[in-house]
């Protein structure tokens, strides 16, 4: 699939404010700083179209983006940062966690973790989460630019060998860099076959 449009729509705190819309929509969740905005730049080919930041709790609301005009993309801001207050981050977790029980349009998540780290116990609690609630979800491994082949095969074995403890099979996954445009054509693949899937 290749993006020829996308556009911002809008960003909100409450998923009752969220397009009306039935288009397909797919989800981008993880930790503060896993790379999600800048992951959303890099399937669009734009170069901000999603705010990105060096600081951790850059993405604070649910951003609506339109793509081809056919189905939404979601930015959502990260979760299990510390340094956002906890008012803050109870806020956070209260509307994303309102989003994915209540957005009837989402087609499938796609949980973005670090490949540089072992797999952390608040990613997997949220896949937990997610898959308790009947929600589908892919894994994104961000930031392989900073690991090298071997290293990064590692660390997807790693992460495997975790995951297979708690689930039957190991989720779908794709190995990704955003500076390096790395994995683009198969997680757009993969939204188009689910998008023609639905018709
Ligand atoms: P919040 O909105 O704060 O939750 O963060 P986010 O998950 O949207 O992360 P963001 O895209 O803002 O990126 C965080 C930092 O990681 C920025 O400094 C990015 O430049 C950097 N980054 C993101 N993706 C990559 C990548 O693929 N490779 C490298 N080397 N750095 C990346
Ligand atoms: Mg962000």
């Amino acid at each position: 699939m290749t993006i020829k449009y996308a556009e911002f729509v809008v960003s909100n705190s409450n998923v009752e404010k969220c397009p009306k819309s039935s288009l397909p929509e797919y989800a981008f969740i993880g930790r503060s700083n896993v790379g999600k905005s800048s992951l959303i730049n890099m399937l669009t080919s734009r170069k901000s179209l999603a705010k990105t930041s060096g600081k951790p709790g850059k993405t604070q609301l649910i951003n609506h983006f339109l793509i081809n005009k056919n189905w939404h993309l979601v930015d959502l801001p990260g979760y299990g940062y510390a340094r956002v207050s906890k008012t803050a981050k109870k806020t956070f977790q209260k509307f994303i966690t309102q989003y994915f029980s209540h957005r009837e349009q989402l087609v499938t998540a796609f949980v973005l973790v670090d490949i540089r780290h072992k797999p952390q116990p608040i990613d997997l609690d949220f896949m937990t989460w997610l898959g308790e609630n009947n929600i589908p979800f892919s894994i994104i491994f961000t930031k392989a630019d900073k690991l090298k082949p071997k290293a990064i095969e590692n660390h997807v074995n790693d992460y495997k060998t975790v995951m297979l403890e708690f689930w039957e099979d190991m989720p779908n996954y794709f190995i990704t860099s955003s500076s390096k445009s790395l994995g683009k054509d198969e997680v757009l693949g993969y939204i188009q076959s689910l998008n023609e899937n639905l018709k």
